[in-house]
């Protein structure tokens, strides 16, 4: 394995609901591949009535201490992932997170390759079944085949999750600096849509994220536990993906036109105090920029985790603001030009107007930049 997966600690994350039949094997599995690095196995087990909890405990006395055990109510898979992955950080150390099922669905000697291409440079290493090279189980029925393809559609289109190939996918190696920053513990999603939830938040904070094929095997023992419910979630959950980045445009709209509101008002007041319009006008695009990136800064985007400092952040809106003046200006200067005997205050909102359009641009796509993937 990679050199630089032998300096990390590494904390494997394995949700278990009556995995009794599959536990031992898999654990041992684990701990015979990858027991030479500085790893950690955590099981986060939901009052399983099987006695998988019973299994967990007996292993990390008898066989391996750095197997771990936390239990909690059963409230589904993505509330055992939250909770597992915040003890892997906070609690154990972990610098990378593997995520993977307990029913041997996931390769275990599968997880090495994700953990080399987090070696490589990715923050998120997907075992995929959709790309090539990757497969799935001869034995899901065609049923099952149509639903994961068509969720995967959803979440690529509605979702947004473009250039993903498998958005479903529970097999994954993630940086926990990542998974701090996508705020892992405000997840709310519980079933097969927590993965595409957590996806989102990692690409919106600018993880680079890379497909590694894998061949994802049906379950041998034991049975699944994502039934109907989880696929009613999953749709309108998706569409509320969708809904959170339009909430983000209509509030840039909505501080765009209090900031027409501040341009106007103050253009106005200030030729009534008698200033010449040709000063009025920059000084009151200058007005109408800062509210702008005030409210920008803190509730637009105020929410959205972003890879740049503020620092950073505040320069490049300067950057844009003297742009937009420039643009907004020259409009200006031009329609005046034309037009002398048009009212003033009408000139100024002919300025306005592709200022506006320029500054939506330039700050969306550069200054408060959601991150995109880069592979
Ligand atoms: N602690 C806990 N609590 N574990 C759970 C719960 C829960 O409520 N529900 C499921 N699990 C555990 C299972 O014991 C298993 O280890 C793992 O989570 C996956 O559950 P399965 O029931 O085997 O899921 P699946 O095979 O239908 O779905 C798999 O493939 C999907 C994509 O097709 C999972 O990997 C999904 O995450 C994935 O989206
Ligand atoms: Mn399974």
């Amino acid at each position: 394995m990679n050199k630089e997966i032998r300096d990390v600690r590494i904390c494997f994350v394995i949700p278990t609901y009556n995995e009794a039949l599959n536990i031992n094997p898999l654990l041992s599995r684990l701990t015979e591949l990858y027991g030479d690095l500085d790893v950690a196995f955590l099981i986060v087990d939901d009052e399983s009535p099987d006695g998988t909890a019973h299994l967990v405990r007996e292993f990390m006395e008898k066989v391996d201490g750095r197997v771990r055990l936390i239990q909690g109510k059963r409230r589904g898979l993505g509330d055992a992932y939250v909770r597992g992955m915040t003890h892997a950080i906070d609690t154990l150390g972990a610098d990378v997170i593997v995520q993977m099922d307990a029913d041997f669905s996931h390769d275990p000697a599968a997880a090495g390759r994700l953990l080399d291409r987090i070696a490589g440079g990715a923050d998120v290493a997907i075992g995929s079944r959709y790309v090539a090279g990757g497969s799935l189980d001869e034995r899901w029925h065609a049923g099952r085949r149509l639903l994961s393809r068509w969720g995967n559609r959803l979440a690529r289109w509605i979702g947004g999750l473009k250039g993903i190939s498998d958005c479903t996918a529970g097999f994954k190696a993630i940086r926990a600096e990542k998974l701090r920053e996508a705020k892992i513990e405000s997840v709310q999603a519980r079933g097969y849509v927590f993965q595409v939830d957590l996806l989102h938040r990692l690409i919106n904070c600018g993880a680079r994220v890379v497909e590694e094929p894998i061949h994802f095997r049906e379950r041998e023992r034991g049975e699944t536990k994502l039934g109907m419910l989880n696929m009613l979630e999953f749709f309108f959950s998706v569409l509320l993906l969708r809904l959170r980045s339009h909430l983000t445009f209509v509030k840039f709209s909505l501080v765009g036109t209090c900031g027409v509101f501040v341009n106007l008002g103050s253009f106005s007041l200030l030729i009534e105090l008698g200033l010449n319009k040709f000063l009025a006008s920059p000084t009151a695009i200058l007005a109408s920029i800062i509210s702008n990136f005030l409210m920008n800064n803190h509730w637009t985007f105020g929410d959205r985790a972003m890879t740049s400092r503020r620092s950073v952040r505040g320069f490049k809106f300067m950057i844009v603001s003297m742009t937009t003046l420039l643009l907004s200006y020259t409009v200006f200067v031009v329609l005046s030009m034309l037009f002398p005997k048009v009212l003033p205050v009408l000139l100024q909102a002919g300025g306005i107007a592709p200022g506006a359009l320029l500054n939506y641009y330039l700050n969306s796509r550069w200054t408060f930049r959601e991150a995109s993937r880069e592979e």
